[in-house]
């Protein structure tokens, strides 16, 4: 059975450019999916008209019945997989009318347990070699918080996904009753959603360490400031430069020593905490 890639988000943006890269990369089958049909067959139709030929599956990470379709698909098909490329995700515009509170929950909802429930259902048929990938951004480091107390919570060494789980419950209900600041957040969402995202990378490589598969690595990645839907066409690389280090820590060689870490769009290993 040959290798099998993944990436959630594909249909634009960065997620559109790891498939295209992986496509001109990977040795094995790459999946770009969608939680919208024609949105994702758009994109395949136009990566066939560049001779790349990806392939496309239905998937909402916020919606269980999507997440455990696929994965039944992809157990069924290959059972198994090689590359899982956690790319999709939400941004509330600096100008969003829905109240803070709103806007965390929903944040969190997809960005972090949506990202969650993906992984808890196709983590078991990632093989040996798997190569795991949260795209989290620069906004998911320690350094854009402000609790002392907090920042030692999400960097014990021993953080469990029961205990991060509860702190993100934590500042959502924070953002509702708006204290999140007092508690030691941002004012910013987004930042505690990927906060969450980098920090489950170390949680899920510590988890594998201990598995009978050997060598899965999971890193989570700042793929850079990008000229995508999400910045408003801002930031000031391509989203080809933007898949460059998601790419690169999907095809880390076997054995790699880069294993539960932050990785920065240059690919140099940074610090998230
Ligand atoms: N752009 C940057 O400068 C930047 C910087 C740091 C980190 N990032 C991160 O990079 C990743 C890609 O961002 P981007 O800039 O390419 O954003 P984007 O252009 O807004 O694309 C986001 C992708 O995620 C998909 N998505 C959203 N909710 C989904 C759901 N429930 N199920 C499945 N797919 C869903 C979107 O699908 P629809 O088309 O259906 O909405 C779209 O394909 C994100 O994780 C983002 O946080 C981006």
């Amino acid at each position: 059975m040959g290798r099998v890639a993944v990436v959630t988000g594909g249909n634009k943006g960065i997620g559109y450019a790891i498939v295209r890269s992986l496509c001109q990369q990977f040795d094995g089958t790459v999946y770009l999916t969608a939680r919208d049909i024609t949105r994702g067959l758009t994109a395949v139709n136009e990566l066939e008209k560049q001779d790349l030929k990806p392939k496309f599956h239905q998937l909402d990470i916020t919606d269980d019945e999507s997440v455990t379709k696929f994965r039944d698909y992809l157990k069924n098909t290959y059972d198994g997989l090689d590359v899982l490329i956690n790319n999709a995700a939400i941004a509330f515009k600096t100008d969003a009318t829905e109240p803070f509170g709103i806007q965390a929950e929903e944040t969190i909802r997809v960005n972090y347990f949506s990202l969650r429930r993906v992984c808890t259902a196709l983590y078991p048929l990632l093989r040996p070699h798997a190569r795991v990938v949260h795209v989290s951004s620069s906004a998911g480091r320690l350094c854009n918080i402000t609790g002392n107390t907090l920042k030692e919570r999400l960097s014990d060494p021993n953080l469990t996904e029961v205990e991060l789980d509860k702190i993100m419950h934590e500042f959502v209900n924070a953002a509702k009753s708006n204290t999140h600041v007092q508690a030691g957040w941002s004012n910013s969402a987004y930042v505690a959603s990927k906060i969450g995202v980098s920090a489950l990378a170390g949680i899920h490589q510590s988890t594998f360490n201990a598995d009978s598969r050997k060598d899965i690595a999971v890193n989570a990645v700042h793929p850079g400031y990008v000229d995508t839907d999400m910045t408003s066409h801002k930031g000031p690389l391509t989203p080809d430069e933007g898949a460059v280090a998601p790419v690169y820590c999907a095809l880390l060689p076997e054995n790699t020593e880069i294993k539960g870490k932050y990785i920065w769009y240059d690919m140099t290993l940074s610090n998230w905490k």
